[in-house]
């Protein structure tokens, strides 16, 4: 009886190819956390997840697109706290709104954020580089991937915290701004851990912290701003899937249940956690569960990001 009842789009969505926006550049914590779980998905769903990167102004020129989409299920946008609610107080004119104009599907990734540095920055630790950039705040930059990205945020909150307003440097995602801190030509970046794990394994940057309570597992030498002596730095971002508002909830019940599977699967869950990345556990994984943590965040950034504009 269920299947003689369930809407006809449930049976056969999706018949073709889907759309997922990146808001950010190629090889940056989105899109790897994008193309992880999408390709799983492909899978579940029988059909492609075509990655469309598309970036600018951080990220919310992507999500006015998937925003305006056709809501068919067919066009989706992997988002994160800037797009979807950092961007709210950082844009007064946003094209879009977070909670109105999209439907959510499932969180992907809880994201914490490292202090970064280029490899011969001069400060040692943490608390040489609390010194040095207080010291230097008319001379040091730091890279972002645009005004309400996630490390744009993470270090305004970092700035609001010593007190200072360094030059930011912005890039169309972290993915390019992290070459160019391993290039050296930029001084340091407040970025999350997906991007960061590879470079600081590989010895081309400098991490001083991680702004979450706990060390991360995928990185046990690197401290908790707590143990290096910045504990109110406390930061973390996440990955999302939305839909345009209006899509059915069929589609965003399907979309729901391959993502989650996506997150139970052994070999997704080895890379994710690889990468440093938080996954949801099944009750946090609920479109419900989505509305409430946009909802919330809204209101969590709100006043940190208001007095900054
Ligand atoms: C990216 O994928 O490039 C990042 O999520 C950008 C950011 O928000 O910092």
């Amino acid at each position: 009886l269920g299947i003689l009842i369930a809407p006809a789009e449930a049976q056969t969505y999706p018949t073709r190819s889907i759309t997922m926006i990146v808001p950010f550049a190629a090889g940056g914590p989105t899109d790897v956390v994008a193309r992880i779980v999408t390709g799983h998905m492909a899978q579940t769903l029988g059909q492609s997840i075509i990655i469309e990167n598309v970036v600018g102004a951080g990220g919310t020129t992507a999500t006015t697109r998937a925003a305006r989409a056709a809501n068919d299920g067919y066009t989706l946008i992997t988002g994160h706290m800037g797009t979807h609610a950092a961007s709210v107080p950082l844009y007064p004119k946003l094209a879009y709104h977070p909670e109105k104009d999209f439907e959510p599907i499932a969180l992907l990734a809880g994201t914490p954020i490292l202090i970064l540095a280029r490899k011969d920055f001069p400060p040692k630790d943490l608390k040489e580089f609390v010194a040095y950039v207080k010291a230097n705040a008319e001379k040091v930059n730091a890279a972002h991937a645009g005004v309400g990205s996630v490390s744009h945020v993470s270090c305004e909150l970092l700035h609001s915290i010593l007190d200072i307003k360094p030059v930011g440097v912005p890039f169309n995602g972290t993915g390019p701004a992290m070459n160019a801190l391993v290039a050296g030509q930029v001084d340091y970046m407040c970025d999350q851990i997906v991007n960061a794990v590879p470079q600081i394994n590989a010895g081309t940057i400098k991490a001083y912290a991680i702004a979450t309570p706990e060390r991360n597992p995928s990185l046990p030498n690197v401290p908790t701003t707590a143990e290096a002596g910045l504990p109110k730095f406390q930061a973390q971002a996440w990955n999302a899937m939305f839909a345009p508002k209006g899509t059915s909830p069929a589609i965003v019940a399907s979309l729901n249940a391959a993502a989650s599977k996506a997150l139970d699967d052994e070999t997704v869950k080895k890379r994710l956690l690889e990468l440093g990345s938080v996954i949801p556990t099944p009750a946090e994984r609920t479109p419900e569960a989505l509305a409430t943590l946009v909802r919330n965040e809204i209101a969590k950034w709100t006043p940190v990001l208001k007095p900054a504009t």
